[in-house]
């Protein structure tokens, strides 16, 4: 069956948290957001497939050491990085990811070769073997800035809830952030898919398990696709991704899912965010934290959520 070629729409994000210190945070990191959007979307424009653009997306984030996913993962407790991915396709309503992977350049790679297996979901010592069967070459994402924040961290006993949101010099000392990346996207074809890939909330104890490859943090069907960010256990308490997805599969236009599921969220006193795509191409976010690091790309313009008012706010476009 043929299907009439649709609008392709994209909305990434980097993270949610605390407020960005001073103008060149946000300036930097809309910049960042947006050469991702600018690069995703001329391939959407080329006829990439939404599982591509998904997954060529979440690359190009893990790759940016400013964000919590991939190179500028944060440590863990005991100073070692461990990765989670997920992709989704919505058409196929399929599922799958790696949690708590290592020494991986781009754990969406993981997760996309999972998408045609059996198993679609693995843990660390079963991600390790795939590594090794893909022949990936072994890659440190640590960087520098990651590191002094862990050696600060430590020095207070770990006693913060999660690391920084961006890696920046000047932001290194912020309080609380939520970082995590993800990319959600509708295809010329009409097709729905959704990554997200995270280092989780740094500092947490080794075996920790986030939301960002659970169906809590990474859901789509046909209809519409969610990815979140923010605390990980605030988002699995909520179920948030397919909480949203299914109000949009039953009917519920996606300004209300979002409206409702966040108002929700916000009574519970949760800290999170999340960005999302319905079928009939409307863009749209909500968060209880104070900053959503998202950026989209309606067809005829780019935008971003990085001025929002600190308090609870939902949207679309
Ligand atoms: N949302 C990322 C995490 O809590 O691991």
């Amino acid at each position: 069956m043929s299907v009439d070629r649709v609008q392709p729409k994209l909305i990434i994000h980097g993270g949610a948290g605390s407020s960005l210190k001073g103008k060149g945070g946000a300036e930097s990191v809309r910049r960042s957001l947006y050469k991702v959007v600018e690069e995703v979307y001329a391939l959407l424009l080329a006829g990439a497939t939404a599982t591509e653009a998904v997954v060529t997306g979440c690359q190009l984030l893990e790759d940016d050491p400013r964000f919590n996913a991939g190179t500028g993962s944060v440590l863990q407790s005991d100073g070692q990085i461990r990765m989670s991915a997920a992709l989704m396709d919505g058409t196929q309503q399929r599922f799958s990811g790696v949690i708590n992977t290592s020494r991986v350049k781009n754990p969406i790679e993981l997760a996309l070769f999972l998408q045609t297996s059996d198993d679609r979901v693995l843990s660390d010592i079963g991600s390790a073997e795939l590594l090794r069967e893909l022949q990936l070459p072994l890659y440190d994402p640590m960087t520098e800035l990651r590191l002094q924040e862990w050696i600060q961290e430590r020095e207070g006993n770990f006693n913060r809830a999660m690391a920084g949101v961006v890696a920046e010099k000047e932001l290194i000392s912020e309080s609380a952030g939520r970082g995590t990346i993800g990319v959600v996207v509708l295809d010329a074809q009409g097709q729905i898919a959704v990554g997200t890939s995270t280092g989780g909330k740094g500092f947490e104890r080794i075996g920790r398990v986030s939301d960002s490859a659970m169906p809590a943090g990474n859901y789509a069907t046909a209809d519409a696709a969610v990815s979140c960010t923010g605390i990980g256990e605030d988002i699995i308490d909520e179920c948030l991704a397919a909480r949203i997805v299914i109000r949009v599969t039953d009917g519920q236009s996606l300004a209300n899912s979002l409206a409702k599921s966040f108002g929700e969220a916000y009574r519970n006193r949760r800290d999170l965010g999340a960005i999302a795509l319905a079928a009939d191409g409307t863009i749209g976010w909500g968060k209880t934290s104070e900053v959503l690091l998202a950026a989209y790309h309606t067809g005829d313009r780019i935008g971003d959520t990085l001025d929002l008012p600190t308090d609870l706010q939902t949207g679309t476009v």
